[in-house]
């Protein structure tokens, strides 16, 4: 039977995903939202309080996790109607038809964390704890996608450019590596956490030169 690591997810990784829900009125919705795993059949949820996801998987205890690395689902899913997306009826609700791969999670057990002071001020989230069934693969060979990559990727380029731009933009790549690396910190495993301290050191050096 497939698992998560059948979708080549790494236990411990953070990835982006669309989360697809049922509406109180029946209606499905759809939202990117990261999704942690936590084993072969395990993933967490972490969401704000605030959106129609959180409302749904509080109220149904259950979701579907689309996969994709379509730049227009995900961008259709945040900011369009539910006319721009195809979606598909599952036994327990929906998921989304041109998605990589999907997959069913039922909550088992939810935790509120309130941060004061986090990247986004005072916030309120609820990590969902949940147990995965039904996965299907569409696309053999996919890769999830991580903010991780796209991270040290970024920051790559930024190094890559910061010996040869004048002083202004040199503060401005400085700002930004240091939001990179918090987000690869918090989103990635070992060999980011790895790459992003080579190129923190690195940009030290260059920097200056
Ligand atoms: C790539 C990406 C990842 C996101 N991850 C999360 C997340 O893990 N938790 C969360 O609460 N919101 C997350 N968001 C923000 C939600 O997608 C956003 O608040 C959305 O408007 C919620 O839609 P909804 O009200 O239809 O649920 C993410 C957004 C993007 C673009």
């Amino acid at each position: 039977m497939l698992d998560l690591y059948a979708l080549n997810m790494e236990r411990g990784l953070h990835y982006e995903g669309i989360v697809t829900t049922r509406n109180a009125d029946g209606t499905p919705n759809a939202a990117p939202m990261g999704i942690i795993c936590k084993g072969p059949d395990q993933v967490v949820l972490r969401l704000h309080e605030g959106s129609h996801t959180i409302t749904n998987v509080k109220r149904d205890k259950k979701f579907y996790v689309n996969l994709s690395r379509d730049p227009l689902l995900f961008t259709y899913s945040l900011i369009g109607g539910t006319s721009d997306l195809e979606f598909a009826e599952e036994d327990h609700g929906f998921s989304l038809k041109n998605a990589d791969a999907s997959f069913f999670g039922e909550v088992h057990h939810e935790k509120e964390i309130v941060k004061e002071n986090d990247a986004m001020g005072e916030n309120i989230t609820v990590m969902f704890h949940s147990q995965v069934r039904d996965i299907k693969q569409e696309k053999k060979e996919s890769e999830p996608l991580s903010r991780a990559i796209c991270g040290v990727l970024e920051a790559l380029v930024n190094l890559s450019r910061v010996k040869r731009v004048p002083h202004e933009k040199k503060m401005e790549y400085a700002e930004r590596l240091k939001e990179i690396s918090r987000v690869v910190n918090h989103v990635g495993g070992p060999r980011h956490k790895q790459a992003m301290e080579l190129i923190e050191k690195e940009f030290e050096i260059r920097i200056k030169g």
